[in-house]
């Protein structure tokens, strides 16, 4: 067996030694005589798994006491409703903006909900731009601010945490989560699916400040509850065991690496290289405006559509997987999550460069 460097989106690549820990307490858990997945949610083992698992991701991304830290399900689709269903809070309003297509999905479902009022807009620009944040127009009466700080399709990463004049702050930080430092107490609401950065899919994480808890709507569905979730540590109904313990594994697999400043370092080394890679071919581009590219979704097309699938089927064949781009925009799309070694990135670059040369 040899594994392939896997440029997936999310699902997309564990650890190598996240894995192969998995795979050692597979049958036998400890000194329990059973697998993670047999336990019971309210059993000793597993409670000491949660408990940790929860400790390491406060530490990793140092989130101040004052802020709650639940672990849903649904993914981060859920939470596109979630959000207006217990932060509106009586208010009528609540203000977008809007940097792509994982934006613009969670306008849409934010919609039934509430008015959406569009703070900014990339989309004249086909989403190759962060607005200029001195334009944006954020409406006093929202009952927060929603943005999304990496857009996983279109390739757009904020290197800043917004102003939101004095709104609670919510962000959709599903594909840049523990890639790089944040600062929590900037935020009402962070919120992530696991399936990038994280662990396999199944988990969504939210970090909500504590004042924030307790208003949502009356008919919001007791799973959905933050406050009843937040009581109830993320149990109030059974939660997927399995995928928290890998979460787990990944959190203690990345404090070994030194933690969220250690890996930033390494994802911008492997950013910066592909980003040169690419702005240097003739063959390659990226549309992307430099001050505004992301560091984990590196979207590019080839000069002739016509080579795309020769490209992705050699690349396949060199042990380069899921680098085909969304189907809303083609071309390709490297995904270079905390668990892609550089050595990933390295063989993705001299392949570039080789099928460059011989087309
Ligand atoms: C930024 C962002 N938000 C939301 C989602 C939706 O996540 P899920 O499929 O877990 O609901 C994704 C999925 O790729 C994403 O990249």
């Amino acid at each position: 067996m040899s594994r392939i460097y896997n440029f997936s989106a999310g699902p997309s690549a564990l650890p190598e030694e996240v894995l192969a820990q998995a795979r050692d307490e597979m049958l036998e858990y400890g000194a329990s005589g059973m697998s993670v997945m047999e336990m019971s949610h309210r059993g000793k083992d597993f409670m000491h798994i949660a408990a940790r698992m929860k400790t390491d991701f406060i530490e990793l991304m140092q989130a101040p006491s004052h802020y709650q830290v639940l672990f849903l399900q649904a993914g981060a689709t859920a939470q596109f409703a979630m959000i207006p269903h217990n932060l509106l809070a009586g208010r009528t309003v609540a203000s977008y903006v809007n940097t792509g297509s994982w934006s613009s999905s969670a306008i849409k479902e934010a919609a039934k909900y509430c008015r959406v009022h569009l703070a900014a807009s990339a989309e004249a620009d086909k989403f190759t731009r962060i607005p200029e944040p001195a334009g944006w127009d954020i409406s006093a009466d929202s009952a927060y601010l929603h943005y999304t700080s990496n857009e996983t399709i279109n390739g757009v990463e904020f290197d800043f945490i917004p102003e939101s004049g004095g709104l609670p702050l919510v962000c959709d930080m599903s594909s840049n989560i523990l890639s790089r430092p944040v600062d929590v107490s900037r935020f009402g609401l962070i919120y992530a699916g696991a399936q990038k950065n994280m662990g396999p899919a199944g988990v969504t994480v939210v970090i909500v400040r504590e004042d924030l808890l307790g208003h949502a709507r009356p008919d919001t569905p007791a799973v959905f509850d933050y406050a009843l979730q937040a009581k109830s540590e993320s149990m109030l109904n059974t939660p997927p065991t399995y995928n928290w313990y890998l979460l787990g594994l990944v959190l203690q697999w990345l404090k070994r690496q030194g933690g969220v400043a250690a890996i930033e370092q390494v994802n911008i080394a492997k950013a910066q290289k592909l980003y040169q890679a690419i702005d240097s071919s003739s063959l390659y581009s990226n549309p992307v405006h430099k001050n505004c590219r992301s560091r984990m979704n590196v979207p590019f097309v080839l000069r002739d559509a016509a080579l795309d699938a020769e490209f992705l089927s050699k690349a396949e064949a060199n042990g380069l997987s899921g680098l085909q781009g969304h189907r809303s925009v083609g071309g390709m799309r490297a995904s270079i999550y905390n668990a892609m070694p550089e050595a990933g990135v390295d063989a993705l670059i001299a392949f570039m460069a080789e099928f460059e040369r011989t087309h």
